[in-house]
């Protein structure tokens, strides 16, 4: 899909079931690499990055079949020489960030790995030497390659780690290298992300011995035998959140089906303070706004469980139309805010102040201008305004918004939306 195209302007009225997470499914599907036998992860979304990393499992020597939202992955042909760069298919390394999981699982496995650098992207830099130096801590050697990066270890002794930030990539790079280290490990100022308790949870059910998944400390007792086990992915939080700015920008009432509330406390206080209704529902997450939104004033992202920075563009045509003046400043990416110039040809009364400020003062209307999509969270936010302007509005470059959301037109004409993909 190249291109959207979205007649704008109508109230949203319909339900839709939300896919499985992209961010948990991951570390989770790198994580089987661990187990002896077959793992079956059920709600896999249909998504490029894991299409990526099914062909990366099978380069490692796999089965990895799939049936409808349920992948098998059994790891009885594993092979150690295939760890090593020359047979992990490149591409697939390089275009998903999420392979940087594969160091830590890969360590566990097999003790050595070769991995080209998952690059930075538009919305900043993504270093890794957090996970560096956390993993250097448990024996591991480390030497630059033009290739990237070899990585190595006689094997890994437990340690007490504290990460200087809590990255959720180096909380789960030491989550699947710990759990085949000597001895115990600490890992405080870990994440507490909810795709970090999926990891744990996963992990724990394939026989593993860790205690405080989703809070800053975790204690993990490494040499467990690990085999296969099954495992149900949560609903996207980013993509119940994208569905429900939808509603908020063009108004209208909505159902999510299988939406992750309780993961979605921070966009809920939002939510209700701008007064849209929240209500979860045995069905599902129910949301409505009729009269216009007042703005909630200023919007900061943090690490969970404050507001996640995936929802800081999402809200921002939401808060373009909103009563009152807004402020968002982006704390955790230092250039997340390409979509300012696109929002503007929209009619937002938007300004970035400074690399990670916004200011915006809400409008009472947008109009349908052809715009471009820069990267996945922001690709997904024009189409958001879309949705709420008045006229019509093509979104280009919409391969980015396809690596997030299975097929966000399809879910979108459900909620009664005017778009097509092209
Ligand atoms: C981040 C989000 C996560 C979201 C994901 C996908 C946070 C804290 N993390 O996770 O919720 O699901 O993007 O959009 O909101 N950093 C370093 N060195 C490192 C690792 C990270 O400096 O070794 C910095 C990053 O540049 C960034 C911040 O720490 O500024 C957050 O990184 P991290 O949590 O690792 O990012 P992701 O795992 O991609």
């Amino acid at each position: 899909m190249d291109s959207v195209y979205i007649r704008g302007g109508i109230a949203l009225q319909g339900q839709v079931g939300i896919q499985g997470s992209k961010n948990a499914v991951l570390p989770v599907l790198a994580a089987t690499l661990l187990a002896d036998g077959t793992s079956v992860i059920e709600n896999c979304p249909r998504l490029a990055d894991v299409y990526h990393m099914q062909t990366l499992l099978k380069s490692l020597g796999c089965s990895v079949t799939r049936e409808k939202d349920r992948l098998k992955v059994n790891t009885e042909g594993m092979n150690k020489l295939t760890a090593l760069s020359a047979d992990m298919p490149k591409e697939a390394v390089e275009s998903m960030r999420s392979s940087i999981v594969l160091l830590g699982a890969l360590l566990n496995r097999m003790g050595e790995v070769e991995l080209a650098y998952p690059g930075g992207c538009v919305i900043g830099k993504r270093p890794i030497d957090i996970h560096i130096e956390a993993l250097k801590q448990l024996q591991v050697h480390f030497e630059e390659r033009s290739y990237g990066l070899h990585a190595y270890t006689k094997g890994m002794k437990g340690a007490e780690i504290r990460l200087a930030f809590p990255s959720v990539g180096a909380t789960e790079n030491l989550l699947l290298a710990a759990v085949g280290a000597d001895g115990a490990t600490v890992i405080r100022g870990a994440a507490k992300e909810p795709e970090i308790e999926s990891l744990c949870g996963f992990l724990s059910a394939c026989g593993a011995d860790i205690t405080g998944g989703g809070s800053s400390t975790i204690l993990i007792q490494g040499k467990r035998k690990l085999s296969g086990a099954e495992f149900a992915i949560p609903g996207d939080r980013i993509v119940a959140g994208t569905y429900l700015c939808a509603c908020l920008a063009a108004g209208g009432e909505v159902l999510l089906t299988k939406a992750p509330a309780a993961q979605m406390g921070a966009v809920k206080k939002v939510t209700k303070a701008m007064g849209a209704l929240w209500q979860e529902t045995d069905k599902g997450l129910y949301i409505q706004r009729g009269a216009r939104l007042k703005t909630p004033g200023k919007l900061v992202t943090a690490p969970y469980p404050g507001f996640p920075t995936d929802m800081q563009s999402l809200f921002l045509p939401v808060l373009a139309l909103a009563e009152g003046s807004s402020q968002v400043e982006e704390r955790i990416f230092e250039d997340r805010f390409h979509i300012v110039p696109d929002l503007k040809l929209m009619g937002a009364k938007i300004e970035q102040t400074d690399k990670r400020k916004v200011r915006i003062e809400g409008t009472e209307q947008l109009s349908g201008a052809r715009v471009e999509a820069k990267e996945l969270r922001g690709g997904a936010a024009l189409v958001i305004a879309g949705a709420a302007a008045k006229g019509e509005t093509v979104v280009d470059g919409c391969g980015y918004i396809e690596r997030g959301y299975e097929n966000i037109c399809r879910d979108l004409r459900e909620l009664g939306v005017r778009i097509y993909g092209v």
